[in-house]
Formats: structure tokens, sequence, C-alpha cells
């Protein structure tokens, strides 16, 4: 039997937010959800979440979550006072537990396996996750001998100048038998530095006690402050840039890109500097994405090309070409062998195979037919300032320059629109329409001087 409790309710002071510290977002998902993303493969009886500052908000942002229950801890009297709130909801439980930091999201979650493997196996009271690292400072030192047994954690501010030079350094994960911890917890005493309760004064409490050192140090980077955070978003970001070079993906400057781990690309899409993916976008095979591109929950169809564009819930079928400097908003679904080029922006419209938008255009809550040209600079006059109206432009038309389309109004097929134009009528299929002054002179004007 296996219970998990994630340690979540602490202010995270040294982060200076007003956000508590486990929703601080971290490639598109808070700390929290990464911590329980990792344990999800160990499949446990039961997930408790200790919660304590802004609780009900911690909650809510789980509230996509089933099955977890949260225990409240008031007011936060540190780690161990947290487990102590497990008492109660626990009792009666003779499995072990799994207790994971809030705020260490790198986790694998082969290693916590290996973790409750090399506990089970050994029949521990406790084993704990350690790192060697070479700036050990702010985490609490592991006292242990050369077979990985046990004798003690001290924290940081509560070492001595020797055990300060310790570089094994407690992860904060730990596999408890669960029994034997709620045994010892009511016996942790506050006199320590911060003279809070810790969880790590346990670790003297039982025996054996022992320590499973990670082979990669990064996967346990705690995140305390805004410098830690960004490191951990940098170790995130390698792994999912490294993960899609190896299935075909060429990155020109990794290291200016960004990715979310819901964005999935096909075989070779090459990404040029300065792009950034977030939410679940798709990328087909063959495309060619950047420089300076931001593209959101949009998939984009095979052997695209986007250039200096913004994309937000969009869809570009195959073939096409958005950009340099095109927005695509929400609800922009975009056919086969498009063009959108530059300075145009495009808002729920529908654009049927081959339309081209080349310069200078809004189209918004519009239905464009196949291969619709449309002129520099058209415009979809679409709200008159109470409501959204929507122009239906039918297949082969075509629009001059700066014309203006007043909604709600329908082009038929093969229409043609003199630029200039304002129009605020239907025009029926294979019309010629002008909605524009007619052209005045005067001659022998006399001119300026
Ligand atoms: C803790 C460990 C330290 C370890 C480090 C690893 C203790 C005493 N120290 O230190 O040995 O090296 O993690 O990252 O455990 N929390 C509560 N209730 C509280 C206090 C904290 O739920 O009353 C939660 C926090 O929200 C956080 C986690 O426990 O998710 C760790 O708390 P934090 O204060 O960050 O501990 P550290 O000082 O980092
Ligand atoms: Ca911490």
């Amino acid at each position: 039997m296996l219970a998990v409790a994630v340690l979540a309710a602490g202010k995270g002071t040294r982060m200076k937010s007003d956000l508590p510290k486990v929703l601080q977002p971290l490639a598109g998902a808070t700390l929290v959800e990464r911590v329980l993303a990792s344990c999800a493969a160990l499949a446990p009886e039961r997930r408790l979440l200790i919660v304590g500052h802004q609780a009900e908000r911690v909650e809510r942002s789980l509230a996509a979550h089933s099955g977890l229950e949260f225990v409240l801890q008031q007011p936060q009297n540190g780690t161990g006072h947290a487990v102590q709130q497990l008492l109660q909801p626990l009792a009666g439980f003779t499995g072990d537990l799994l207790v994971l930091n809030g705020d260490v999201p790198l986790l694998r979650p082969e290693t916590l396996e290996l973790l409750l493997e090399r506990h089970r196996q050994s029949g521990a009271a406790v084993t704990l996750l350690s790192a060697r690292l070479e700036d050990p400072s702010g985490y609490g030192r592991v006292v242990a001998d050369a077979a990985g047994n046990v004798s003690a954690i001290v924290e940081h501010r509560d070492c001595s100048d020797e055990q300060r030079q310790i570089d094994l350094i407690n992860a904060g994960i730990y596999c408890f038998n669960w029994p034997q911890l709620a045994a010892v917890l009511p016996q942790l005493s506050s006199d320590n530095d911060q003279g809070e309760l810790y969880l790590t004064d346990t670790v003297a409490m039982l025996s054996p006690a022992m320590h499973l050192e990670v082979a990669d140090a990064a996967e346990i980077n705690g995140i305390n402050d805004r410098l830690q955070l960004s490191q951990c978003e940098a170790v995130l970001q390698e792994r999912l840039r490294r993960h899609w070079m190896t299935e075909g993906v060429t990155f020109i400057d990794p290291a200016s890109c960004t990715l979310s781990e819901g964005t999935r690309f096909g075989r070779d899409v090459v990404v040029e500097p300065q792009c950034h993916f977030r939410g679940s976008s798709q990328i087909g095979s063959g495309c060619r994405i950047g420089p300076g591109c931001l593209i959101e929950d949009s998939q984009i169809g095979e052997n695209g090309r986007v250039l200096h564009s913004v994309l937000r819930s969009a869809t570009v079928a195959a073939d096409c070409s958005v950009g340099p400097f095109a927005q695509l908003r929400p609800g922009s679904e975009v056919g086969p062998e498009c063009h959108i080029g530059n300075f145009v922006e495009v808002k729920n419209s529908t654009l049927a195979r081959g339309v081209k938008v080349n310069h200078l255009s809004y189209i918004g809550d519009a239905d464009l037919g196949e291969r619709v040209n449309v002129g520099a600079g058209t415009i979809t006059a679409n709200y008159d300032g109470l409501r959204k109206h929507r122009t239906v432009i039918g297949a082969g038309s075509k629009t001059g320059a700066n014309s203006v389309l007043v909604a709600p109004i329908s082009l038929g097929s093969n229409v043609t629109v003199g630029a200039g134009s304002t129009l605020t009528k239907d025009v029926p299929s294979g019309a010629l329409a002008l909605g524009r002054a007619k052209q005045l002179v005067k001659e022998n004007w006399p001119g300026p001087a």
C-alpha cells in the first residue's frame, strides 16, 4: 500500500509573490501539478495534499484532479508539523508514505520508482533522496556513512561550520514506513533556528534510515526564489528541446526557443531562433517556423512557413505561409495553400483553400471561399459598436486595395470589388461592386502660388 503526501502549505516567503509558491508556473504547469505528475505512475492508493497558505486558491487550482485529499495545516509551523496533520487521516494505514516537497518539480517518475523499490527491498524505516551539489547552500545536509545509513539531517542554518562542508544534501523526498513515522512524529521539537517542527528531524529517530543518491542532481532542484525558478525552467526547456531533437526537429539556436510539454512536432521541422511554443500546439512535418514566432494552442499542417508571427488557438492547414508580422487570433481556420502576409490580422474566420491575404488587412468574423484574393488594406468592419457581424466572400472573389466590407454582408463568387470601396450591401456573384465617390477633376485650377 502506498500513500503520497505533497507538502504545499508554505507561503514561499522568498518568492516575494502574491501567488502561493506551489502555484508558480514552470513551462506552463504549476509546481504542484508537476509534483503530482511525477508520482502518477506509482498509482498510489491515497494522495494527500497538505495545504495552508491560501489553501482555497491551491485547492481551486487542482479542481480538475480527482481523488485528491486536501489536509489543512493551520498555522504553518514547519514540514514536520505539516506531516503531523496526517496522523488523523492516515490513522490505521499500514503502508508506505511517500512525502514530496511541493517545490521540487523536476523529479522523474523513474527516480521515484527506484526510491520506492530500494526502500521496500532494504526494509528501512525511511529512505530519502539525496544529491551531491557543488553548492549545497540552503539545503539540509545529510550526515551518512559510506554504506548509505543516515544518522541525521541538519538544516543549513543549524549546521556547525564543519557540517556546512558536507556536500550531500536532502532533496526533500522521502519514503517512510508510515506506522514507524507516525510513532515518532509527536516527539518533534522546535528547538532550531527557525523555531519550527522539522520533518527532517524524524530521520535521526528512525532506524534504519537510508539515502539514495540521484544520478542527475538537476532533478531535485528545489525552488525557494525566482532565481531557482528560472534555473528549473532552464532545465525543463533543455529536456524538452533535447527530446524533440531526438525526434527529428532542427533547432538553429536551441537556447533561444521555449517549448511546452503539450507541443508536438512532426519530422524535419526547422525551428529558427526566438520561437516560443505554448499550450498544446502541433507543428506538422516539414514546417519551417521562425525566426521570431509565438505559437499557442495552434495547429500548423505540413510544410508550413511561419515567420515573425503570433498564432493563438488557430488552425492552419498544410502548405501555407504566414507572415512576416501576421497575427492569427482564436478561431482562425486557415485552409491549405493559403498565404497570410505582412501586417494581417485574422480572427474567428474560415479561409478556404488557396486564399491570399497578403498585405495590411483585418479579417474578423468572416468566411472566405476558395482562392479569394484579399487586396491590400481590405478590412472587414465586423463591429457596429454593439454586436459582431459576419462577412461572407464567395470563391474566386477579389477585393481591391483599401476596401471596407461593412458586416453583415455577403459577396457572391467571382465578385470584383473596386479599390477604395466601402460596401454595405450584398453583392451577387459575378458582379463588379464600386462604393466610392466618383473622381472629380477640375482643369486649370489655380494651384498653390
Ligand atoms: C526543506 C528541507 C531541507 C531540504 C529542502 C529540499 C525541512 C525542514 N527541510 O527545506 O532539508 O534540503 O527542503 O528542497 O524539511 N511546507 C508546508 N508547511 C510548512 C512549511 C513548509 O507544507 O509549515 C511545504 C512548503 O510549501 C514546501 C515544502 O514544505 O513545498 C518545503 O518547505 P520549505 O520551507 O521550502 O523547506 P526548505 O527550507 O526548502
Ligand atoms: Ca524549499
